[in-house]
This record gives structure tokens, sequence and C-alpha cells, in this order.
């Protein structure tokens, strides 16, 4: 444990954070979630990163959860119709949420946001792209 505060989030920091949040129930369902020995997540998909990173939060069906915190439902969330908002978040955190797209390059944010915005009863079909988030860093 570091005694020190350190005012940018590192990146070790951010997934301590991820561990601490998350409920145990939330670890339990994503028991086969491998997290990157370095400090990037190496999976490239929407559907990879989500399981690695977004459902032990969100949960498989992004139907969100409700314990030791509260974790929005994605699924079918009328907040995701601007893919700037799930960008912002993903990248900045909010609240209970980490900047988690700090351990992301921007594809990888892209295809995540792409990713929760077609699925889970979510059908947004304009997609976000690299670019748009290396906008919103
Ligand atoms: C450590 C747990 C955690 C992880 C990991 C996590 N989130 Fe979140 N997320 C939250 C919490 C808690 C909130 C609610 C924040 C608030 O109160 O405004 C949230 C909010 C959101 C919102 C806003 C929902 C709304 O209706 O306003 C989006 C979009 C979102 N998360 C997407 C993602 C995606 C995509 C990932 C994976 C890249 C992810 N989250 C990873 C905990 C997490």
């Amino acid at each position: 444990m570091t005694t020190k505060t350190n005012r940018s989030l590192g990146l070790v920091a951010a997934a301590a954070i991820l561990t601490a949040l998350s409920t145990p129930a939330a670890f339990a369902d994503s028991a086969g979630a491998t997290f990157s020995t370095g400090d990037k997540f190496s999976q490239k998909t929407g559907d990879a990163l989500y399981a690695n990173l977004c459902q032990a939060c969100h949960m498989e069906k992004g139907e969100g959860a409700v314990g030791a915190g509260k974790y929005p439902a994605l699924a079918k969330n009328a907040n995701l119709e601007s893919a700037g908002y799930p960008i912002y978040v993903i990248l900045h955190g909010q609240k209970g949420m980490p900047p988690v797209g700090q351990m992301l390059d921007d594809e990888q944010v892209a295809a995540v946001v792409n990713y929760v915005r077609t699925h889970f009863g979510n059908d947004y079909k304009d997609a976000a792209t690299a670019q748009d988030v290396k906008d919103a860093r």
C-alpha cells in the first residue's frame, strides 16, 4: 500500500480500485477473467474487452448489479444513444467507476463502446472511431 497520494491515477492504482470496488459476487461471476500482466489490456475486440474489463461490474448481460455498490445496467440503456457519453465515462471515470480507459488504447475504447452500444438490447449503429476517443482524452 502506498502512503503517498498520486495525483494522476496510476494504472496499478486503477487495477487495485477495480478489485476493491467489485463485489465478491461480481468477481465470482467473472472468475475466468484474465487481467493482463502489463499495464494495458491486450484484448482487441469489443466482446473480449467487455468480458475482461466491464463484466466484473456491469455483469455478463449488461444487467448491472446492486451489492457493495450500485452498478448501472448497460442493457437497454438510453444513455448510450450518444457515443460520446460512454467514451467520456470510460476515459475519465464517473463516481464509482474508475477511468478504465487509461488502460486501453483508442481503438480498444472505440471497440468496447461499439460493442455495448450494439448489444444487450441497444441498437445504436453509428460507430465510434478511435479518433473520437483520441479527441475525448
Ligand atoms: C469497477 C467497476 C466498474 C468497471 C470495471 C466498469 N464500470 Fe462502468 N460503471 C461503474 C459504476 C459504479 C457506474 C455508475 C457511475 C455513476 O454513479 O455515475 C458505471 C457507469 C457506467 C456507464 C454510465 C451508465 C449510465 O447510465 O449513466 C457506462 C456507459 C459504463 N459504466 C460503461 C462501462 C464499460 C463499457 C466498461 C468497460 C470498459 C465499464 N463501464 C467498466 C462501474 C464499473
